[in-house]
């Protein structure tokens, strides 16, 4: 099929090249449902990856490049989709030019040691897919496939693997050819069999790793087919989201700009990035953060036509930011806590800095106190007039520049998209399976 295909491709051109399959298509890992194959295209050591990746557009007329420590190609073929990498075929792992080199010979110790445990391996990941913690990309932060097979290598079992993560702390290390030669700091450590100097779990975030060790033990408590198969979030209607701000009580504000046309790994990093610059700011200026999250909706919606977004933003989607705060606004007078009055040119400073305060200074406690007038007294307010001068992410910035929205509490019913009804959904929720 696709491989020979790429087979005869290289020959007609006369490319020396090693085409194999890897990922879990090669090993029988393959969740179903997924459609993924993975394609290397080895050349060796010292000849150029150009060819490979000429051949590699060649595949299929539907295709897009993609970039990660160098290119590859995302193709669609007969109802697959294809990642088809070049890459160099290396002597050992160690003595990679680029991640990827390393990809054939995980496939190779893979293959080896999973015989038998195929079905293991299909049910951690499925289990890893329903509590969503599966997935090393960055917006996931999760367990990389390979990650889950190793895993079910160490502890020979889905079950084997359920019950040690059941028991899992920070700082976790498992190292199968007992050969690591780095210390690592990330909170699980699986030391590749392939190459002594990297952590396999590098991708794998303290809160994703934690989430799965919170659910292994649930289930062994209630052993749920909901585990492996949540039933689908429902958006929320009107009515409900009335119902949860009224509950709440709290001041939900969301912010809305189109998305910049980029990969998901260069966007979601700088998202949470922009995330935490515009909740500092809340909190720097006494307006609470209660929760803040992010998502990036792709379905088209008619609010980012009169937005002056990007010029494909309508195929790019929106970001949304959703801030929920403790209060909407704050009283004008603001009380500012200086030095003690012992620290004489401090002191002096202070006084010096707040020239009309509306009271004060006093001394209280020893130090100085002033009340001053505050600048903005609503959160909202403050947002519109900082946006400009937040860091915002090399590639979000100028794309919130160029225009946003924001929402104020109910002004969020006028987004009808129900890609962002089931974030509300999620958001309120915001229910993992624990303990
Ligand atoms: P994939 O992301 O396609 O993973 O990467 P997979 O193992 O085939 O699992 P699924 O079933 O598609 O989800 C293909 C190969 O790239 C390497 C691994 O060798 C993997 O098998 N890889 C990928 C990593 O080493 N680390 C990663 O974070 C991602
Ligand atoms: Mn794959
Ligand atoms: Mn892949």
């Amino acid at each position: 099929m696709v491989i020979s295909r790429i087979e005869d491709l290289a020959r007609t051109r006369g490319v020396d090249c090693e085409v194999i399959l890897v990922g879990s298509a090669a090993r029988g890992t393959w969740l179903s449902g997924d459609h993924d194959l993975d394609i290397f295209i080895g050349v060796s050591e010292g000849s150029s990856l150009l060819p490979a990746l000429e051949i590699a557009r060649c595949v299929s007329p539907k295709f897009e490049e993609r970039y990660a420590e160098h290119a590859y190609v995302h193709a669609i073929f007969e109802g697959f989709e294809l990642d088809i990498v070049p890459c160099y075929l290396v002597e050992t792992a160690s003595k990679i030019l680029s991640a990827v080199d390393r990809t054939p010979f995980h496939n190779r110790y893979v293959s080896r040691k999973i015989k038998g445990l195929e079905d293991d391996v299909l049910l951690l990941k499925q289990f890893m897919k329903g509590i969503g913690v599966y997935g090393s990309e960055l917006k996931v932060g999760g367990f990389s496939g390979y990650l889950a097979e190793l895993l079910v290598i160490r502890y020979g079992s889905f079950l084997g693997v359920m019950e040690k993560a059941a028991i899992w702390r920070p700082g976790e290390m498992i190292d199968l050819e007992d050969h690591s030669s780095l210390d690592h700091e990330d909170p699980l450590v699986m030391v590749d069999p392939v190459d002594p100097g990297r952590n396999v779990a590098a991708a794998l975030t303290l809160d994703k790793m934690f989430q799965f060790v919170a659910a292994s033990r649930l289930f062994f408590e209630v052993p749920d087919l909901e585990f492996f198969f949540p039933s689908p979030i429902q958006p929320l209607s009107d009515q409900e989201i009335l119902e949860h701000i009224a509950k709440r009580k709290s001041t939900l504000i969301l912010l809305e700009f189109a998305a910049p046309d980029l990969v998901e790994d260069v966007v979601f990093p700088q998202l949470r990035k922009a995330e935490q610059s515009i909740r500092a700011l809340f909190d720097r200026n006494c307006f609470l953060v209660l929760r803040s999250d992010a998502d990036w909706h792709r379905g088209v919606s008619p609010e980012l036509c009169d937005m002056g977004g990007s010029e494909n933003s309508e195929l790019c989607g929106v970001i949304r930011m959703l801030f929920e705060l403790e209060v909407a606004s704050l009283p004008r007078i603001e009380r500012r806590v200086g030095p003690p009055v012992w620290a004489a040119e401090h002191a002096k400073k202070f006084v010096s800095s707040h020239l009309e305060p509306l009271s004060g200074p006093y001394v209280e406690d020893g130090q100085l106190v002033v009340e001053v007038a505050r600048k903005f007294v609503e959160a909202s307010e403050l947002l519109r007039s900082q946006m400009t001068s937040l860091s915002l992410g090399r590639h979000l910035g100028p794309e919130l520049r160029r225009g946003y929205k924001i929402y104020l509490g109910q002004e969020i019913l006028e987004i009808r998209d129900l890609e962002f009804r089931v974030f509300m959904a999620r958001y309120f929720s915001a229910r993992q399976k624990v303990c």
